[in-house]
C-alpha cells in the first residue's frame, strides 16, 4: 500500500487520560467471515475501524454477503455455507488475515475465485496454506514461490489431519474454516500456542470444536448460527498507549472494555516484569473472549529477553517493544522472531533502520534484534515502510526523544487503527 502523508510528533512530558479502542481487528475479521456464512442475521458491536477489515468486509460483499454498517456496529446477513459466485477479483487489500483466512471458506466453495492484494501483500508467502488446502483437496494456484494472486478452485473436502511447521493463527483458523467443509473430522495442530480468536469463534457461533493442548479437532459439516456480539477492543493497538506509558514514570492511562484473551494479553506480563505498574479491574467473558479494565503507569524501566514461545504471543507487539527499548534501564532482546521479516514490511530491518535514524545503536540478528539500554534518542526523519505497526511504534518512541520526529508514510496507520495519532494527541501532555 503506497502511502504518503508525513507527521510529525513533537516529545511528551508525560502520557495520561482514559480511553476505549476500537474492535480487536483479529476477531473482527473471523467474526465476519463466520456471519457470512452462518444462517441469520449477525450483529457486531465495536467492529474494527481497520482498513484491513474494511478489506474483508468488501470480500465478503463479492461473495453475495449483504452487510449494513453504522458507527462502528455492523449487521451482517449471512448466507449459508454457500456463497456466490464472485464476478470480479477479491481485493485484500494489505490484510495477511483476510487472504489467509478467507481462502479456508473459498476452498469449501464450488467455484474458482480470484484472490488479489496490494504490493505488501503481493510479496507475502502463503504456501503455508496452500500446501495444507491443496490436501484437503482444493486446487490453489500462485505466483512463483507461493505468493499471490490466488487462484482457489474450491469444493467438497477432505479432513485434514494437519501439524502446522509455521506457528501461525491466521494459516490455523483458516484450516479450521475449511473443515467446516470437509468430510470427517479435521485436526490442526501447532508448534507453540497462538491466538485462538478461530477456535472461540467458531464456537461463539455454534460449531463443535475441541481443543486439547495445542491441537484443535472439528467435524465437518456443522452449520452456523449467527450471533449478536460485541467486539473487545484491540490489545495490539492498544500496546502503543501502553508502551507510551511505560516510557514516563508519572503516567497514568486506563483502558476499559478491552480483549484479555490469555493468548493475547502476554504483553501485560512482559511490562510487569519491566517495573511498569499494571492492573486489570472488571474482569467479564463475552462469547468466550475476556474484556477488561486495564491501568498502567509508569515507573524506571528494566529491559527483557523475548524468545519462544513469548515471541510468537507477542508478535504484533515487538515493534513497539523494540522502539522504546533503547530508553530501558538494560536493553531488549528479541530472538525466534524470523516470522517478523515476512509480515506487512521487513519488521526486524524497518526498527534496525529506525532507531538507528533516531541515533540508537541496535544489533540486527537474521532472527531478531538486541538494543542496548540507557541510550538517547533524537528526533530524526524516519519511514513507517508502509507499515502501520512500524509508523504507530516510531511516534511512540519519538514521545521521549529529543526534538521532533517525522514520520514518512504515517498513515499507514489507517490499516488497523485510523484514530491512533488524534488519540496520542489526546493523551499527551
Ligand atoms: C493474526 C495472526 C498473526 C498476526 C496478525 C493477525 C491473526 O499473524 O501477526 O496481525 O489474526 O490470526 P500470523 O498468523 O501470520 O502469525
Amino acid at each position: 500500500m503506497a502511502h504518503s502523508g508525513s507527521l510529525v510528533i513533537h516529545p511528551a512530558r508525560t502520557v495520561a487520560g482514559s480511553l476505549r479502542l476500537p474492535g480487536d481487528k483479529s476477531i473482527s475479521h473471523r467474526y465476519a467471515m463466520l456471519a457470512g456464512i452462518a444462517e441469520g442475521v449477525s450483529r457486531l458491536e465495536n467492529f474494527s475501524t481497520g482498513a484491513d477489515c474494511a478489506s474483508t468486509l468488501a470480500c465478503l460483499k463479492t461473495l453475495g454477503v449483504q452487510w449494513e454498517r453504522s458507527q462502528n456496529s455492523i449487521k451482517i446477513h449471512g448466507r449459508g455455507p454457500k456463497l456466490e459466485v464472485p464476478t470480479a477479483s477479491l481485493d485484500c487489500g494489505n490484510s495477511g488475515s483476510t487472504m489467509r483466512m478467507i481462502s479456508g471458506i473459498l476452498a469449501g466453495q464450488e467455484f474458482t475465485s480470484e484472490l488479489i492484494g496490494d504490493e505488501s501483500l503481493s510479496r507475502r508467502p502463503m504456501a503455508r496454506i496452500i500446501t495444507p488446502l491443496e490436501t484437503m483437496g482444493a486446487k490453489v494456484a500462485a505466483r512463483d514461490g507461493g505468493r499471490p494472486p490466488l487462484r482457489i478452485s474450491g469444493g467438497h473436502l477432505r479432513a485434514l489431519d494437519y501439524k502446522m511447521p509455521v506457528a501461525s493463527a491466521q494459516v490455523k483458523s483458516a484450516l479450521l474454516f475449511a473443515g467446516l467443509f470437509a468430510d470427517g473430522e479435521t485436526r490442526v495442530s501447532e508448534p507453540v500456542r497462538t491466538r485462538d480468536h478461530g477456535e472461540l469463534a467458531l464456537r461463539a457461533f455454534g460449531a463443535e470444536i475441541k481443543q486439547e493442548g495445542r491441537e484443535a479437532r472439528l467435524q465437518g459439516g456443522q452449520r452456523l448460527r449467527a450471533i449478536e456480539a460485541p467486539i473487545p477492543g484491540d490489545l495490539s493497538s492498544a500496546a502503543f498507549f501502553i508502551c507510551a506509558a511505560a516510557l514516563f514514570p508519572d503516567s497514568q492511562v486506563i483502558i476499559s472494555g478491552l480483549g484479555m484473551n490469555p493468548t493475547r494479553s502476554i504483553l501485560l506480563d512482559v511490562l510487569t516484569g519491566m517495573g511498569v505498574r499494571i492492573s486489570v479491574t472488571q474482569l467479564e467473558e463475552q462469547h468466550g473472549e475476556l474484556i477488561g479494565t486495564v491501568q498502567i503507569q509508569g515507573d524506571e524501566l528494566k529491559g527483557t529477553t523475548i524468545r519462544s514461545p513469548y515471541t510468537e504471543m507477542l508478535i504484533d507487539e515487538i515493534p513497539v517493544l523494540a522502539a522504546i527499548a533503547p530508553y530501558t534501564t538494560d536493553g531488549i532482546e528479541i530472538g525466534d522472531a524470523r516470522e517478523l521479516r515476512v509480515k506487512e514490511s521487513d519488521r526486524i530491518a524497518a526498527v534496525a533502520s529506525n532507531l538507528r535514524a533516531m541515533g540508537a545503536e541496535v544489533e540486527e540478528r537474521e532472527d531478531g534484534l538486541r538494543i542496548p539500554g540507557g541510550q538517547k534518542l533524537r528526533g530524526a526523519e524516519i519511514d513507517s515502510f508502509g507499515d502501520h505497526r512500524i509508523a504507530m511504534a516510531f511516534a511512540v518512541a519519538a514521545l521521549r526523544a529529543e526534538g521532533e520526529t517525522m514520520i514518512r508514510g504515517a498513515d499507514a496507520a489507517v490499516i488497523s487503527y485510523p484514530e491512533f495519532y488524534a488519540t496520542l494527541e489526546g493523551l499527551g501532555q
